[in-house]
């Protein structure tokens, strides 16, 4: 009995490792081949004959994202998307520029742990921890700083200067995902129920409305 309640829990272990990460690859590498009609868990190889290097790289990080928006950042996404050699491999990049006080409003990446580095500027970041504590852990970054946003988890930059900041981030998968909360919840097609939202939010049928016309 004992036993089979080992085997039972080793099992279920093994399962949740399998289920919560992007597997291990099983070839040297998957090419995404957008041309393939197959649908997987990621995206079906490419005949590995014909890769090259241009399935490997990526131009253009050196790149100064345009920031004249109304948060004042720009992210440039280095996933799957942008190199297709990366599908299976459960790694990708991103470069953050941030205007004079810019701010990347509240988000989580569902499926990456993200580890950021300045290159450039200060940045005040954090993330707040699951239910029911909602711990903000938080602190003040500056050039050469290194910083981790764990799976899931909410979290935010702020540039603290007056100058320009850059940073860049290494995610743990090939298409971390992005959900940022306010565009989320009130800018979802169709809109969510007001009444959802009043009562989440406590406040009234008027601020739900403002919300949602920002989105
Ligand atoms: C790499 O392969 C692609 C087709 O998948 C082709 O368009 C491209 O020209 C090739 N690049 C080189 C350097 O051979
Ligand atoms: C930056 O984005 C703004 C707003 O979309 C646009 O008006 C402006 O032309 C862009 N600047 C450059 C250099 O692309």
């Amino acid at each position: 009995m004992a036993d089979q309640v080992l085997l039972l829990s080793l099992l279920a272990t093994t399962f949740a490792l399998a289920i919560a990460f992007e597997p291990s690859p099983l070839q040297d590498f998957c090419v995404a081949d957008p041309a393939s009609p197959a649908r997987v868990n990621g995206q079906p190889c490419l005949d590995s004959k014909l890769a090259n290097a241009s399935h490997f790289s990526f131009k253009g990080i050196h790149v100064l994202g345009n920031t004249s928006n109304p948060q004042g950042s720009k992210v440039t996404p280095v996933t799957v998307v942008q190199i297709p050699g990366l599908n299976t491999l459960g790694i990708s990049l991103a470069r953050i520029d941030y205007a004079p006080w810019g701010v990347v409003p509240p988000h989580t990446h569902p499926r990456a742990t993200e580890i950021l580095t300045v290159l450039e500027g200060s940045l005040s970041v954090g993330f707040v921890t699951s239910n029911p504590n909602n711990q903000l852990i938080s602190t003040v970054l500056q050039k050469g700083d290194v910083f981790v946003f764990p799976v899931g988890l909410v979290h935010f930059q702020r540039n603290i200067g007056n100058g320009n900041a850059v940073s860049l981030s290494a995610l743990s998968s090939q298409n971390p995902g992005v959900i940022t909360i306010a565009n989320a919840v009130f800018g979802s097609k169709p809109a969510i129920d007001t009444d959802v939202l009043i009562k989440a939010f406590q406040v009234d049928k008027s601020i739900v409305s403002s919300l949602q016309t920002q989105f």
